[in-house]
């Protein structure tokens, strides 16, 4: 049983099906078997959100929409991160063993270098703490996105310099997990599906939402008794054969490739609309629920918290003890 660890952060308000395929659910599949936490970095985003109330409402819907997703009794940790207590004084410590010229080659702040006249020093002090929000639990192992591979390798840096400084094996240097290189699920406009290009189909999207965005989908311009143009090129199908069963894509490839059927792509949305609706209407009716109840939400936050505070205070005893402080 491995412990793993994966932070997301509080920009965006809502979860997209190209999260929920390709990070979401190989998370949980990762997960089974493990000791494994997410949480909500939300003291990461106090860089790029900087309105207080909308940063709190943008992390309280990403827990509930992880509750909705793995369930309220999930043994999966879920969690916020600025509610662990003794996390900026692990960062801080830790900022203490990291050399600066390690600091300087982070692609993430040369990236922000480049793109602002004035960063600020939290920007710059940004892999410490996420540093931190990983050996300080004692993990094994983190899932992670490939921009993100960077960051791992300052974290082992980091626990290598520690160690070194106080001649004792306090970290432990923790492994990333790549997803595997997925196909990239299409957005309704063809391109990667993707917050910043507004191309999205939102995991809990109301009715009328996802039928307008399923509607708006590009296709091909085929009439109704012609042939298709390639499936395996076409969004909608792309899309389909995701959430639909080999059966039923293969029902629809044969649509596709028969002439004289009287079948067009507005069928072919119709039919991708209800598999949608019929994939998404557990987590959709979860998350409903659970927003009538918030309060449940809350303790189940709480709770979770005290585990892993309690956790990070037992390697804050050793750390304070080697550094030599209270
Ligand atoms: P966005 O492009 O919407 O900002 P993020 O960068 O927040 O998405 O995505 C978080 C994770 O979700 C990524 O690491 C990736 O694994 C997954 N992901 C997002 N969009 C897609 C997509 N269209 N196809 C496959 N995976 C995706
Ligand atoms: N930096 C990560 C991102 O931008 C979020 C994050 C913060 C994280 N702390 C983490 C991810 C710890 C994994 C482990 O996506």
């Amino acid at each position: 049983m491995k412990k793993i660890i994966t932070g997301v952060k509080s920009t965006g308000s809502s979860m997209h099906l190209g999260n929920l395929m390709w990070a979401i659910l190989p998370f949980v599949k990762a997960a089974k078997g493990n000791d494994a936490a997410i949480f909500v970095a939300d003291l990461h985003t106090i860089n790029s959100v900087k309105n207080g109330k909308t940063l709190r409402e943008q992390t309280r819907e990403i827990a509930i929409e992880y509750f909705s997703i793995f369930g309220l009794d999930t043994p999966i940790n879920i969690f916020i991160e600025s509610d662990i207590v003794n996390l900026p004084k692990m960062s801080l410590i830790l900022s203490n063993a990291t050399p600066y010229s390690l600091m300087l080659r982070a692609h993430a702040f040369k990236d922000a270098e480049a793109k602002w006249t004035d960063v600020n020093m939290w920007t710059f002090n940004y892999p410490i703490l996420m540093a931190a929000d990983i050996i300080g639990y004692d993990i094994d192992a983190v899932p992670v996105g490939r921009d993100q591979i960077q960051h791992l390798e300052m974290t082992r840096d980091m626990v290598r310099a520690f160690n070194r400084t106080y001649g004792v094996e306090v970290f432990r240097e923790p492994e990333a997990i790549i997803a595997e290189e997925v196909a990239t699920l299409p957005g309704i406009d063809g391109r990667k599906m993707s917050k910043s290009y507004d191309n999205f189909i939102g995991v809990f999207d109301d009715d009328k939402t996802l039928k307008k965005r399923v509607m708006s989908i590009v296709s091909g311009s085929e009439g109704i008794d012609e042939k298709k143009k390639n499936p395996d090129e076409c969004n909608i199908f792309n899309l389909y054969r995701v959430f639909a069963t080999p059966e039923q894509t293969a029902a629809l490839r044969v649509k596709y490739e028969s002439e004289g059927i009287g079948y067009g792509y507005g069928h072919a949305k119709a039919e991708l609309l209800t598999v949608l609706t019929e994939y998404l209407r557990p987590y959709r009716e979860a998350r409903t629920q659970l927003l009538e109840h918030p309060e449940i939400v809350e303790a189940r936050l709480a709770e979770w918290a005290r585990v892993m505070n309690a956790r990070l205070d037992a390697m804050m005893v050793r750390v304070c003890d080697v550094v030599g402080v209270n």
